[in-house]
């Protein structure tokens, strides 16, 4: 079954055709994040205006590259929720004009559980044993950052969250706070790269917040206020400069990553699973992927680790074809609406 899935629930423009919820025939993906960088955050009205301009010639190129008609496809999946409502609306109401000119069947998709099906795709699942179940799977995106015990493809139950923050949001603001003015992830993640080889004499611990906390919740919005209070002390002493930027950086980066992986290995145990998932834009993180191979490693449990390409983690349609395939059910498409809020705590 080919399916078209188009995905437009913050600021990049996707569609992709997927056969079988695995095989990828085609994917596009239009970003608008240099234009918002200079803002310091993304501007809702901006994302939605370039959505409208995106969204036909990014459907188009989909069908280029698989080299399909629309005929040939079998079936829409869209995002429905959750995200920006503009930019929701836009993909919303093209993929609902489609269904009805083309008579199609339509699966509304929920974007942050559709995260975790970029792990079941061919081309994740290169030079690795195939995904048993329980598995546990951890999405961690520029607005979400929750557990899920899944006890089949289809069957998902959510264990945790954050309370406040999400751990890209924590990786984008400290960014912000460091000077970065794009993306703050991979920005966090480059300068962390650098100090790797050379140790530096300015060290600065940071707390490692609800590591030890029972639940399977989460909380970052502390790091924002701790990585402040460094910089403003720095400023002060004048010592802010780019080998202490990159020292703040290596520390955000091992604060986040290390609350990750023992919060999915405690989940682990509690729910002996046999598989961990990881997705979404953090999941493209170098570091937490190294963390996560060796903490599965020195924990001795016998769990494999999934992580998809870094392509497949950043917002793309790849994965909400391969949710509709595998656990979406279609709708009638006078019904669909976008819906900001969507729940995730499925
Ligand atoms: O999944 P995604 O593309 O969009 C949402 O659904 O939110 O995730 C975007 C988030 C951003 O916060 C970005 O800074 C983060 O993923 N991110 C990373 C890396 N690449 C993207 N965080 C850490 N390290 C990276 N290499
Ligand atoms: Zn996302």
């Amino acid at each position: 079954m080919k399916i078209l899935a188009i995905e437009s629930s913050c600021d990049e423009t996707a569609a992709a055709i997927v056969e079988d919820g695995v095989k990828i025939l085609a994917s596009s993906v239009a970003s608008s994040a240099a234009m918002h960088a200079k803002y310091g955050g993304i501007v809702p009205e901006v994302a939605a205006r370039e959505q409208v301009k995106c969204i036909i010639p990014t459907i188009k190129e989909a069908l280029t590259q698989a080299q399909v008609s629309l005929k040939q496809i079998d079936q829409l999946a869209i995002t429905v929720g959750p995200g920006l409502i503009g930019s929701l609306l836009v993909g919303v109401e093209t993929a609902k004009t489609i269904a009805f000119t083309t008579g199609k069947p339509i699966v509304p998709v929920n974007h942050v559980l559709a995260h975790m099906y970029a792990n079941f795709v061919e081309s994740s699942q290169q030079n690795s044993s195939p995904i048993t179940f329980p598995a546990i799977s951890l999405v961690v995106s520029g607005g979400h950052t929750e557990l899920f015990l899944m006890s089949s493809i289809k069957d998902i139950l959510w264990l945790g969250g954050t309370l406040d923050d999400a751990a890209g949001e924590a990786f984008d603001k400290t960014a912000r706070l460091l000077g970065f003015e794009n993306r703050g992830g991979p920005a966090i993640q480059e300068a962390a790269n650098k100090l790797k080889d050379q140790p530096s004499p300015f060290k600065v611990k940071l707390p490692r917040p609800m590591i030890h906390d029972e639940t399977l919740n989460f909380s970052f919005s502390g790091l924002k206020t701790a990585i402040l209070r460094e910089v403003n002390s720095l400023k002060e002493k004048n010592e802010l400069n780019e080998r202490t930027i990159q020292q703040l950086s290596y520390e955000v980066q091992e604060s986040i990553t290390d609350v990750l992986v023992q919060k999915t290995l405690r989940a682990v145990k509690t729910q002996k699973a046999k598989s961990i998932l990881i997705s979404g834009g953090v999941a493209a993180n170098l570091r937490l992927r190294e963390k996560f191979q060796s903490s599965i490693h020195a924990s001795k449990l016998t769990v494999n680790f999934f992580v998809p390409p870094v392509s497949l983690c950043t917002d793309n349609a790849v994965y909400i074809a391969s949710y509709a395939y595998f656990r979406g059910t279609p709708a009638d498409w006078h019904t669909l609406t976008a819906i900001p809020d969507m729940n995730v705590e499925v």
